[in-house]
C-alpha cells in the first residue's frame, strides 16, 4: 500500500501522525472511518491559492456529497471555502457549520419544492438550473418569497470522459443538465434571463468524476467558451460566471494516474483566459467544484480482522467486522483499494488474500488479491483512500450500525460521528 504523509512504519506497526492503530481501535472501537484533519486543510488551502487570479474572481466550492459532516462543514467554514451541495439535507448540514450561504451552490436534477424554499429562505447565493421546467418552478417560488435568485444553467458538453459508465455526467443522454446542441438551448436561457425573479449569471458543466486526462477539462473549457460566444451573440447578454465542476481523479491503486491539481489549475486559468480573449467573452467568475479530490486521500478505514477461511480452491478469505455497508464502491463499480495490517506492517507478503465483508451479499468483497503477511484473527486492517464517497455512501444493509469517524489533527484523535447504536437503528420506528 502505498503510504499517506501522515502515516509512518514505527517499530514494525503502521502509525497515523505518531498514534497508533491500535490504540485508536481500542478507544474508538472498529470498523473506523479516520479523517486526517490537517492533509484536509492543506488542501483546501493550496486549491484556493492555485485558483487565485489576476483575470477573475474565483471561488472554490467543495462539492460537499464526497463527504459532509457537522465537523467537515465546519472546516469548510473556517477556512471560507465555498460549497456545492445538492439537497436540503447537505444544506442543513452546511448552515449547522456556519458555511456562508452566499458561497452556496444548490445543484440537482430535481431540487424539490420544499428544498427550493429552504434554500431561498436561507439566501443560497447560487442555484444552478438543471433544466427547463426547473426554470419556471424556480422564478415562482422566488417571487412568493419576494427574492431574486441567481442561476446559473447546467450544461452538458457531450464529452465522454474515460471513467466507469455509472459516475459519467455529461454524455448526450445524460440525466443531468441540458445539452448544448438541443436547438431550443438559446430558448431556455432566454427565459431565465427574462424571468422576473432569476438573475441569470452564466453556465456551469461537470463532465464526470474520477478523470485523469488533463485534456478532457481543457476541452470542455474550450466548448463551454464557444457556446457562450453564441449565447452572447444570439441573446445580446453577458455570461459573467462559468462553474466549471469537479471530477479531478486520485489514487487509489498502482496504474491510477491522477495529475497534480494544484498544479493543472493555474493552466487551466490561463487556458481560459486566452480563450476569453480569442472569443470576446468578459467572463467576470471562474469556479470549480472538485469532492474527490480534496477529500479521499485524508480517509482511511480501520476493520479487525475476524475468521480467515481457505477455500478447497485455496482461496484465502480475510473477513472484516464491515463491508459494503461502510464502502458499497467496489461492489457498485468495481472500484479498487489498497491495504496493508497495521500490526504487521514491517512483514513481507507471503500470500494473497480477499478481504470480504460480513455482509449476506456474495459481492461484498472490499479487495481481491490482497497481497499480505500470514494474517490472524485480530490483526487490525487498515483500507486507504476512503476519505470520499464512503460514509457519504454508507447504509444499515443488515442493520450494521454504522461505523465512527474521527479527525486526526496535530497527533490527535477526536471523535466527530458517534458510531450507531442498536438504539440508534430503531429511533425512528414506531
Ligand atoms: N460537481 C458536480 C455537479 C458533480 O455532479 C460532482 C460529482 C462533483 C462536482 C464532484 O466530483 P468529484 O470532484 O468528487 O469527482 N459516488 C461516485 C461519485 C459520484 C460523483 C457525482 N458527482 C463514486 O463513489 O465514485
Amino acid at each position: 500500500m502505498r503510504l499517506e504523509n501522515y502515516q509512518f512504519i514505527q517499530e514494525g506497526e503502521l502509525v497515523h501522525d505518531g498514534v497508533r492503530y491500535e490504540d485508536l481501535a481500542q478507544e474508538f472501537g472498529t470498523p473506523l472511518y479516520i479523517f486526517d484533519e490537517d492533509s484536509f486543510r492543506q488542501r483546501l488551502r493550496a486549491y484556493k491559492e492555485a485558483l487565485r487570479s489576476d483575470y477573475f474572481d474565483t471561488e472554490l466550492l467543495y462539492a460537499s456529497k464526497a463527504l459532509l459532516t457537522l465537523a467537515v462543514a465546519r472546516i469548510v467554514a473556517q477556512e471560507g471555502v465555498g460549497q456545492d451541495i445538492v439537497s436540503g439535507g447537505e444544506l442543513y448540514t452546511s448552515r449547522a457549520g456556519g458555511v456562508d450561504p452566499g458561497k452556496v451552490y444548490f445543484h440537482g436534477n430535481n431540487k424539490l419544492d420544499q428544498e427550493l424554499v429552504f434554500a431561498l429562505e436561507e439566501g443560497v447565493g447560487t442555484f444552478v438550473v438543471d433544466n427547463r421546467q426547473e426554470v419556471q418552478r424556480l422564478n415562482r417560488l422566488a417571487q412568493e418569497q419576494g427574492v431574486v435568485a441567481r442561476v446559473l444553467l447546467r450544461l452538458n458538453p457531450g464529452i465522454e470522459a474515460s471513467t466507469h459508465e455509472f459516475i459519467q455526467t455529461a454524455h448526450v443522454d445524460s440525466k443531468f443538465g441540458e445539452n448544448i446542441h438541443d436547438p431550443e438551448i438559446y430558448a431556455v436561457i432566454q427565459n431565465m434571463e427574462e424571468a422576473s425573479h432569476l438573475h441569470f449569471a452564466g453556465l456551469h458543466s461537470h463532465i464526470g468524476s474520477q478523470i485523469f486526462e488533463e485534456t478532457s477539462f481543457f476541452q470542455a473549457a474550450t466548448e463551454m467558451m464557444e457556446f457562450a460566444t453564441k449565447v452572447q451573440e444570439r441573446l445580446s447578454l453577458t455570461i459573467e460566471e462559468i462553474n466549471f465542476g469537479g471530477g479531478f481523479g486520485v489514487y487509489y491503486t498502482e496504474g491510477d494516474t491522477p495529475f497534480d491539481v494544484v498544479e493543472f489549475i493555474p493552466r487551466f486559468l490561463e487556458h481560459i483566459h486566452q480563450e476569453a480573449e480569442r472569443l470576446g467573452v468578459p467572463l467576470q467568475k471562474v469556479t470549480l467544484e472538485p469532492g474527490r479530490s480534496l477529500v479521499n486521500a485524508s480517509g482511511s478505514t480501520l476493520y479487525r480482522v475476524g475468521d480467515i477461511k481457505t477455500t478447497l480452491t485455496d482461496k484465502h478469505y480475510l473477513f472484516i467486522d464491515g463491508g459494503m455497508s461502510d464502502n458499497i464502491r467496489p461492489a457498485l463499480y468495481e472500484a479498487k483499494y489498497e491495504a496493508l495490517l497495521a500490526n504487521k506492517a514491517d512483514q513481507a507478503s507471503v500470500k494473497n488474500y480477499t478481504v470480504a465483508g460480513k455482509l449476506c451479499e456474495s459481492g461484498d468483497i472490499i479487495i481481491e488479491d490482497l497481497p499480505l503477511p500470514e494474517a490472524a484473527t485480530g490483526d487490525l486492517l487498515v483500507v486507504n483512500g476512503t476519505g470520499a464517497y464512503n460514509y457519504s455512501m454508507a447504509s444499515n444493509y443488515n442493520r450494521l450500525p454504522r461505523p465512527a469517524m474521527i479527525h486526526i489533527m496535530e497527533g490527535k484523535p477526536r471523535l466527530t460521528v458517534k458510531r450507531e447504536t442498536y438504539e440508534d437503528l430503531l429511533h425512528l420506528e414506531l
